[in-house]
């Protein structure tokens, strides 16, 4: 082997352990996965901010959290994620406003379509608290809306006309006080030419949830639970 090429072998044999050892470096250093504030919140782990001077990844993407001003927001894959209320570690829980809902109000500048439903916008290791309620949201056209509106008032069946939409492309009415259902089967809840949009809300402590407060509704929230992190088998 020549002399320069024994000696490039050496440089690099010496120089791997040194960009290892700054890579675990860095690793540390510009994550806050150590608790830190947003707002009056603790974010501590599982959930992480990141650190925009570094640009990496600190944790599970699904619980990285961004701090916008002073409002902690939960970051979701599908559009615009979730404002985060309230935090409990120990009960692992959260409370949290869909983002993407309150740009369909009046006055929002930043509407983004589509419109998810809310529960495929959360990752996995969360659950919507199986005691929520449901605003159903629906997207019409005219005539279905004006269909819709005159059978729920034939059978009773509780319908809101609502100021909603991106533009005015959307006729959306509300219906509320429907138990979440996880499985997603909404059967009969479904009115003909007019798309579905399900947000889980809390209701009131009777277990009501009134549409006419479709607004008051979204913007209190709903409450998740988190999945620990798994124990290792025992040996
Ligand atoms: C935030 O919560 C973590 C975990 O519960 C705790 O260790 C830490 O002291 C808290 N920090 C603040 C500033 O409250
Ligand atoms: C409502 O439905 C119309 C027609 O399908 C669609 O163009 C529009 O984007 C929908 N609006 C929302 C907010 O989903
Ligand atoms: C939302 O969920 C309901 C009930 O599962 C479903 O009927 C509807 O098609 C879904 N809407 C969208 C936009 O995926
Ligand atoms: C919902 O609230 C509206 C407005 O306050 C009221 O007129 C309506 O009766 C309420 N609906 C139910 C089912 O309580």
């Amino acid at each position: 082997m020549p002399r320069s090429c024994r000696f490039l072998v050496f440089l690099g044999v010496w120089w791997l352990p040194l960009m290892l050892a700054g890579a675990e470096e860095q690793q540390d250093k510009g994550c806050s996965r150590s608790a830190s504030n947003c707002g009056n919140l603790n974010i501590s782990d599982p959930f992480w901010l990141p650190d925009w001077n570094v640009g990496r990844s600190c944790g599970p993407s699904d619980f990285e959290v961004t701090c916008f001003g002073n409002a902690p927001v939960l970051q979701s894959s599908l559009g615009i994620g979730f404002k985060i209320i309230d935090i409990s570690y120990g009960e692992r829980s959260l409370r949290v406003v869909d983002g993407g809902k309150l740009d369909l109000f009046p006055g929002s500048e930043r509407c983004r379509l589509p419109v998810w439903n809310t529960s495929v916008k959360l990752g996995h290791p969360f659950t919507i608290d199986p005691g929520s309620l449901s605003l159903i949201l629906y997207n019409c056209t005219d005539g279905a809306a004006a269909a819709a509106w005159a059978s729920a008032t034939s059978r009773d069946r509780e319908l809101v006309q609502t100021t909603m939409g991106c533009g005015d492309e959307m006729k959306v009415l509300a219906s509320a006080g429907v138990p979440y259902d996880a499985t997603g089967s909404y059967a009969g809840y479904a009115l003909e030419g007019c798309d579905a949009i399900i947000v889980p809300v809390m209701g009131s402590s009777a277990g009501k949830a009134n549409a006419s407060y479709y607004k008051q509704l979204i913007d209190d929230g709903f409450r998740l639970t988190w999945e620990g992190p798994t124990l290792p088998a025992p040996a």
